[in-house]
């Protein structure tokens, strides 16, 4: 019998669990057997289980966030930290150990679900000879070669509606908010989330912006009577010369995106004299159900993915190019990152409705 397996891998995104119940509906129906790798490919590698996978395990699942099979954005079998006899940290590869799994386990092919990072070591292990087919997934939606991934509508919802929120405090205390959205070094989240909910300056990576700028918007706010002002700053926004602003966890050194919302609190209290506050919205984007909309594209991913394995196109990632999904070789996905069009569209709107960009 035919047997696949799935893992899901990366920070989760809702949607995750619509693709998996897409999967292994769509391959029971072909008379496969499907097999959930946990936590990314730590299942394969002895660190979590591998799991069976049946019509009831994905019962009731294509509404929850997060995914059944857990994940993980620090499992890289090429690159995996092992502690050596003195203590130190070594990065070991660990990819034959995981490729000898996959044979042992008997899997005639793998799904892997995942962003950037995930997809570039699916592609590297499908070098290695492992038949693999990718979905793509992430909510910053910087995926090249799909036009959207599930995830990201579902966190532009979230943070537009936490934006809305923020008007009416805003407003009442004369003051200026500043929100955090995450999209690493996209924009797309900001960009989405703060015209929706008209913000009055949106903080792109791909418009380095100029502080002086960002304070000139909020002063000729106050100064025509809108004694408030939002301003959404995605986590990557750099200043012109400048550089993005990071988090370094303590116990493991691992650096993150964070801080560019209370950074710009502090410079526009002192530079405006405005009351400000910052609010970062962090995982919230990341959880809870998916739109109608995400689970569409994940349930029709998932059931693309298993059609793809059934042609033996291997190496291939599914995508979303309107109306369609097709398969486009993973290679494209992970050639380049997506970023905003600064010419584009949705810039130019925001623009002739006032926003302002920093630039
Ligand atoms: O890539 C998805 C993402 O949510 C980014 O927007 C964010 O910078 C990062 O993951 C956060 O990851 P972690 O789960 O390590 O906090």
């Amino acid at each position: 019998m035919f047997r696949l397996a799935i893992s899901t891998g990366g920070g989760d995104a809702p949607g995750l669990n619509g693709v998996i119940r897409a999967i292994v509906l769509a391959a029971i129906h072909r008379g496969w057997e499907v097999h959930g790798i946990r936590k990314g490919f730590n299942g394969l590698l002895g660190e979590d289980a591998v799991v069976p996978l049946t019509a009831d395990s994905v019962r009731g699942i294509t509404h929850l966030g997060g995914t059944i099979l857990g994940t993980t954005n620090r499992g890289n079998p090429f690159n995996w930290p092992v502690a050596n006899e003195r203590g130190e940290i070594e990065m070991r590869d660990r990819s034959d150990e995981l490729v000898a799994a996959f044979r042992r386990h008997g899997f005639d092919a793998m799904i892997v679900i995942g962003g950037d990072g995930s997809l570039r070591i699916a592609h590297a292990l499908f070098k290695k000879g492992v038949p693999i087919v990718g979905v793509p997934k992430t909510i910053d939606n910087d995926l090249a070669a799909t036009d959207v991934t599930f995830g990201f509508r579902t966190a532009v919802q979230t943070a537009t509606e936490a934006i809305d929120k923020l008007h009416s405090t805003a407003e009442s205390h004369e003051r200026t908010m500043v929100v955090e959205v995450m999209g690493r070094n996209t924009g797309w989240i900001a960009l989405f989330s703060g015209v929706s909910s008209t913000a009055d300056v949106i903080l792109i990576p791909e418009i380095p912006y100029r502080l002086e700028r960002v304070f000139d918007k909020i002063r000729e706010r106050y100064s025509s009577g809108r004694n408030f002002a939002i301003v959404v700053a995605s986590e990557g926004a750099i200043p012109v010369g400048g550089e993005e602003i990071f988090q370094t966890e303590t116990h493991s050194g691992v650096k993150r995106y964070g801080g560019i919302a209370e950074h710009l609190a502090g410079e526009i209290a002192e530079h405006t004299g405005v009351e400000t506050r910052s609010l970062v919205l962090g995982h919230l984007q990341r959880g809870g159900t998916p739109t109608a909309y995400d689970r569409l594209i994940a349930l029709r991913f998932g059931a693309a993915a298993v059609r793809m394995v059934e042609a033996g196109r291997f190496g291939t990632m599914v995508a979303l190019h309107p109306p369609e999904v097709r398969a486009v070789p993973i290679e494209e996905a992970i050639a380049q990152i997506k970023r905003v069009p600064v010419g584009g569209d949705i810039v130019q709107t925001a623009r002739d409705m006032g926003i302002a960009f920093g630039d």
